[in-house]
C-alpha cells in the first residue's frame, strides 16, 4: 500500500456559532464542539483510509476558552498516526472574534478513528508520510501517547480489582471534600 503525505487529508471546517448554539450561560454548548470535531475527525480519517471510518475513542478534551455565538470556529484536522487499521486525528481548535480578529485557542483533542471495509470489518490504512519536523514530532508523540495510555489504562483496571476501603484509602480521602458513611 501506497503511503499518503499528511497533507493529502489535512481538513478543516469553519463555522460560524450561531445563537440557538448557546447553553443558558449564552455561550456555545461543549456538545456542539464536540460534534464539530467528530465531523472533522470523520472527513481527515476518510480521507486518508479512502473508506468509512468510525470514532473509537476520543482523548482527553478539556475547553480552555469558553466560545461566544457570533464567533467564527475554524477546526483544523490532521493525522498524527496511523496503525494498521487505526489513525489518529490531530484537532485544533480556533475562535475567532470577527470583529477585532482576535483568535483564541479553545482546545487541541485527539480521536482515534478506525476504517472500515465494505464488509464493516476494520481495514488496512496507507502509511503516513512523515515530511516534516512537525510530522516527525505528531506521529512519536503519539507512539508515546498511546503506550503511556496502555499503561494508564492497566494500573486503573488493578486499582478496582483490588479496591477495598482500607486504612489507605481513608488516608486518601482524609483531605477531600467527602463525608464517609459507609453502613
Ligand atoms: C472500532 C471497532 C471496529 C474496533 O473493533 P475491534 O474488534 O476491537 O477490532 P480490532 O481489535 O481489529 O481493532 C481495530 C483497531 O482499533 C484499535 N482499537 C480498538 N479499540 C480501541 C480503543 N479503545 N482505543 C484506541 N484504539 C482502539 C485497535 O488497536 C486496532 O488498531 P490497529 O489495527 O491500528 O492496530 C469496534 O469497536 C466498533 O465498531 N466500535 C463502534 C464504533 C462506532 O460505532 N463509533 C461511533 C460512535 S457511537
Amino acid at each position: 500500500m501506497q503511503a499518503r503525505p499528511v497533507d493529502y487529508s489535512r481538513t478543516t471546517i469553519t463555522e460560524l456559532m450561531i445563537p440557538s448554539y448557546a447553553n443558558f450561560g449564552g455561550k456555545i454548548h461543549g456538545g456542539l464542539l464536540l460534534s464539530l470535531m467528530d465531523k472533522v475527525a470523520y472527513a481527515c480519517a476518510s480521507r486518508h483510509a479512502g473508506t468509512y471510518c468510525v470514532t473509537v475513542s476520543v482523548g482527553a478534551v478539556d475547553f480552555l476558552q469558553p466560545v461566544d455565538v457570533g464567533d467564527l470556529v475554524s477546526l483544523m484536522a490532521s493525522v498524527n498516526y496511523v496503525g494498521r487499521t487505526s489513525l489518529v486525528v490531530g484537532i485544533r481548535v480556533n475562535s475567532e472574534n470577527v470583529q477585532t480578529r482576535e483568535v483564541r485557542h479553545t482546545n487541541t483533542s485527539y480521536f482515534t478513528m478506525v476504517a472500515k471495509g465494505e464488509d464493516g470489518n476494520p481495514a488496512e490504512v496507507p502509511p503516513l508520510m512523515l515530511e516534516s519536523y512537525d510530522d516527525v514530532r505528531r506521529f512519536a508523540t503519539a507512539v508515546y501517547r498511546r503506550r503511556v495510555r496502555g499503561e494508564l489504562l492497566d494500573n486503573m483496571a488493578a486499582f478496582s480489582e483490588r479496591f477495598t476501603i482500607d486504612e489507605e484509602v481513608r488516608a486518601a480521602l482524609a483531605n477531600e471534600r467527602c463525608v464517609l458513611h459507609v453502613k
